[in-house]
Formats: C-alpha cells, structure tokens, sequence
C-alpha cells in the first residue's frame, strides 16, 4: 500500500521529519524506495538534470507525464507527485484541471504540484475540489526564472516575508495538502511552518520544516554542481567514473569481457559448424 496524503500530514502532526526526493526514471525511483523514501517528487527540475537545460521553462505536460508514468510504474510504497510544468496552469482554471486530470489519469500519481502565490489559490481550490490532491510551491520558484532573476532566496524584506505567509495561507486554505518553501529565510519558513497545519517541505529554507525535499542527483555526487542547499551524502558520482574507467581498461587490457559473459557452442554443434565452413 502506499503513502497517502493523510499519511504525509499525520508525519507533521507527530512531527516526524518528512524527507522528500525527486525521482525521474526507473532506477532513481528504485533507489529512493528503497530508500524509505515516502514521498517522491517527478519534479520538472528533469529539466535540468536529465535534459540539461538551464530551467525547467521548456519542459512539457506530454514529457512530465512519461516521467511520472515510469516513476510510478516502477514503485509501489512512495506516495508520486508530479509537478506540473510551466504554463500548463495558469491559463485558466479550466486548463489547470484540464492538465492536472491529464497526470492523473495516465501516471497513476497520487498528486500533483504547482507554483505559485495567491494568484494559483483559486486555481488550486479548483482542482482540490475536483478530486486532485496538490501540493503548492511558494518561494523561489524556477517556472518563474526569469521574472524572480535568477535562483535567488526570495522574502528577505519583511514586505516580501509577510507576503509569502498570507500566499501559504491561502494555499492551505484553497486545499493543498502540503507546501514547498524553496529558497527563503529560516526564519519565515520558521513562521509559516508553525502557521499552518499542512506540512511544509522546504528546501533551501532551513531546518524548521516539516519535511525537506532534494534533487537526487545533488544528494548523492552526480549533480555538475552542488547548489548551497544540498550536500554530498555519498559520492556516486566519483564510484561511477571508478567503475567505467575499469571497464574502459578492461576493455582495452582485454580482460573483459570473458567466457563467463557469454554464450558458446556445444563442443557438437562447435564441430559440425567447423566441419561446415570447411566444406
Ligand atoms: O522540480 C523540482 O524538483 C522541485 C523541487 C526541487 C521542489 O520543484
């Protein structure tokens, strides 16, 4: 059985820590649940780390729902969400049920997430209230790259701080199941967190949270960058490039591959094929 949204708010009302992982393809899902991982994020930031693209803006509804198909297909305890990428939302109310139906029904997730303040509440009560569970993202927030200038921590004023609270408010009382703060001060993050009843899940957003979220590939040394927020906890990166530099030597030292990894003829069939090509 896998973890539900109820699941989810129930680790913040025992305040157990939640920690959330992006995943994109088979074997990242596999690892995170295997992992314990309970809740895994199909994060357009594949974007970025499997498309190589500086932000998640050229990402699509039709590429995020191949990810979350496999994510979830190759999963059976994390509760999915897939986010929904730039601009399949904000149209109108009626394209964001459009989309977030669209994800549900043919990833199978558990949920969608989207970006955005008090402008997405309606939006996000629209689609809570047809059945879809969201979860909101306020802060930083990539769709919004270029207006925000960058990756840069948003809120530092207290104007802007206020702000991102009443948009968390909003969010929570439009339905989102849970919030992301990414990128703003420990202590709004602080504030927020103990506001509302829904977990928040931040990143870049200090340690009062409920529950952290991370990109895979930056937690494990495969990221070509590790951005401030994260850290190393394994070094799969350097492991990896161990691994094909052996195989790259072995290849060339003819030590690999052997017999072992491969098939042969039977010593029969070995000599009636010689016999053959000696006519
Ligand atoms: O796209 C993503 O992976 C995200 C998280 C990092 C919060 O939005």
């Amino acid at each position: 059985m896998r973890t539900t949204l109820y699941d989810i708010q129930k680790m913040k009302a025992e305040r157990t820590p939640i920690p959330v992982l992006t995943a994109y393809d088979a074997t990242t899902a596999r690892i995170a649940e295997t992992a314990g991982i309970p809740l895994i994020l199909v994060g357009d930031s594949l974007g970025m780390v499997v498309q190589g693209n500086e932000t998640p803006i050229s990402v699509t509804l039709e590429e995020m729902i191949y990810h979350g198909r496999v994510v979830v297909r190759t999963t059976k305890k994390p509760l999915i969400v897939v986010d929904l990428p730039f601009m399949t939302y904000k149209i109108s109310a009626e394209q964001a049920l459009a989309s977030a139906a669209r994800v549900m029904q043919e990833t199978g997730a558990g949920g969608v997430k989207l970006e955005g303040g008090l402008e997405v509440a309606p939006t996000v009560y629209r689609i809570v209230q047809s059945g879809i569970p969201v979860i909101a993202h306020v802060g930083l927030t990539p769709q919004s790259y270029h207006q925000q200038g960058g990756w840069r921590v948003q809120g530092r004023e207290a104007t802007a701080a206020n702000a991102l609270l009443e948009a968390a408010k909003a969010l929570e009382a439009a339905g989102a199941f849970a919030i992301v703060l990414e990128m703003i001060p420990i202590t709004v993050a602080k504030v927020i967190s103990e506001t509302l009843h829904i977990p928040t899940i931040g990143i870049g957003a200090g340690m009062h949270t409920d529950g952290q979220v991370q990109v895979f590939h930056d937690l494990v040394g495969l990221s070509e960058r590790t951005p401030k927020h994260a850290q190393h906890f394994g070094e799969a990166g350097e492991v990896m490039v161990r691994a094909l530099r052996g195989y790259a030597e072995a290849v060339q030292g003819r030590t690999f591959p052997t017999e072992a990894n491969a098939a042969e003829l039977s010593d029969a069939a070995k000599q009636a094929f010689e016999d053959s090509l000696n006519g």
